[in-house]
C-alpha cells in the first residue's frame, strides 16, 4: 500500500460568500448582505479537504503567499487531515487568490482574483512525492496559467508510474476551451466536468453527444448536472443517477465534493454505479451548509446524512 492515497496538484484560495443580497445590484449604492462566511475555497483545496475527511490519505501540492487568507486556508486543510507539507509558501509578493461569491437566490456571481494560482508552476512540484500516491487529481485546468502547458506531462508521468488519475477542469473564464485539453484527456481515467463544461469542451449542445465524444478520450466520463444528478459513461455503457433532494444553503463546491465521493469509492475498487451513487450523496451533503467544506467539519451530521441516504433505495 502506498503511503499516500491521493495527491492533488492545484490551487488553494479562500471563498468570501455573501448571502441575502437583493436580486438586482445597483452601482454606487451601499447594499447590505444578510449573511457572510469566510471559508476554504478553490476546487482543488475543497476536493482535498473533503476526500481526506472521507478517509483517504490526501496531500495537496500548490503555491500560496504567507498572508492572512493563506493562513486560514492552510489551517482548514490541516484540520481536515490534508498533508500540506509540499505546499510552497512564499513571503510577500503576489497575494493568495480569493473568490468573492454573491450567493443570489436564483443565480450566483463568482468573482475571482487568481493571485498565486496563476504563478504555480511545474518547478514548484515535488514529483517524487506526488507520484508516491496511488492516484493523482488535478482541478481548475483553465485557471492554472503557468502550470497548464505542463499538465499533460504530469498526467503522462503519473500514468507511467502506475497511478490512476482524475481531472475536473471547472469553468474557462476566457470561454475558449482550448484544444490543448484534448491532448490531456487520454491520460485521465476519470474526467469530471459539469454539464456546461462538458458541452463546451465537446463543442456540442446535447448532453449525451458530449458524453459520447468525451468518452472516446477518457476512460470514465462523469458529467455533473447540479440538483438533477449526474451522467456516467464508460465506453459504450451509460448510466444516470438522479440527485438527492435536500435543503440547500448554497451549491458552492458541490462539484468538488461530488468528485471526492466518486474518487473515494473508485480507489476502493467499487463499481461505477456505486461510485456515482456515493458521489451524488456527498455532493448533496455539501449543499446543506455554507461553502464547499463547512458541512464536512461536522462529522456527526456527515455520518447521519450518509447512513440515512445510503440505506435508502436509489
Ligand atoms: N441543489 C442540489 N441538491 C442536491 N444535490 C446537488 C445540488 N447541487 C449539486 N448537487 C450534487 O452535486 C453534484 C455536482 O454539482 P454541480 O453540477 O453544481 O457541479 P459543479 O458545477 O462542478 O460545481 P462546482 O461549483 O463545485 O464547480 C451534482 O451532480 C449533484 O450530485
Ligand atoms: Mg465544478
Amino acid at each position: 500500500m502506498p503511503h499516500l492515497n491521493v495527491c492533488v496538484i492545484g490551487e488553494i484560495n479562500c471563498d468570501l460568500i455573501l448571502y441575502g443580497l437583493p436580486k438586482n445590484l445597483e452601482p454606487e449604492k451601499e447594499t447590505l448582505a444578510e449573511g457572510f462566511r469566510l471559508t476554504l475555497g478553490s476546487s482543488s483545496a475543497i476536493f482535498a479537504h473533503n476526500l481526506s475527511v472521507l478517509g483517504a490519505r490526501t496531500a495537496i501540492i500548490s503555491r500560496i503567499s504567507d498572508d492572512a487568507l493563506s493562513k486560514v486556508a492552510l489551517e482548514r486543510l490541516r484540520e481536515g487531515g490534508v498533508d500540506v507539507s509540499a505546499v510552497k509558501q512564499l513571503r510577500g509578493g503576489t497575494p493568495t487568490g480569493v473568490t468573492v461569491i454573491l450567493a443570489q437566490p436564483v443565480q450566483r456571481y463568482l468573482l475571482t482574483y487568481l493571485g498565486t494560482i496563476a504563478e504555480f508552476c511545474y518547478e514548484d512540484i515535488d514529483r517524487d512525492y506526488a507520484f508516491s500516491a496511488q492516484h493523482l487529481h488535478i482541478s481548475s485546468f483553465f485557471l492554472q496559467r503557468a502550470l497548464r502547458p505542463q499538465i499533460g506531462r504530469l498526467f503522462r508521468e503519473a500514468k507511467k508510474k502506475g497511478l490512476t488519475t482524475s481531472l475536473d477542469t471547472n469553468d474557462d473564464p476566457a470561454g475558449q476551451w482550448g484544444n490543448d485539453l484534448l491532448d490531456v484527456l487520454p491520460f485521465v481515467d476519470v474526467f469530471l466536468p459539469n454539464e456546461c463544461e462538458a458541452k463546451a469542451i465537446a463543442r456540442c449542445n446535447e448532453l449525451s453527444e458530449a458524453s459520447q465524444k468525451l468518452s472516446k478520450l477518457s476512460r470514465i466520463v462523469v458529467i455533473k448536472c447540479g440538483e438533477e444528478g449526474a451522467l456516467l459513461r464508460e465506453g459504450r455503457e451509460e448510466q444516470w443517477c438522479p440527485g438527492i433532494r435536500v435543503e440547500t444553503v448554497d451549491a458552492v463546491g458541490a462539484g468538488d465534493s461530488f468528485n471526492a465521493g466518486f474518487i473515494y469509492r473508485f480507489l476502493a475498487g467499487a463499481s461505477c454505479e456505486k461510485c456515482l451513487r456515493f458521489a451524488n450523496i456527498v455532493g448533496a451533503f455539501s449543499t446543506t451548509r455554507e461553502g464547499g467544506t463547512e458541512a464536512f467539519r461536522d462529522s456527526g451530521a456527515m455520518k447521519r446524512f450518509f447512513a440515512d441516504h445510503l440505506n435508502r433505495k436509489p
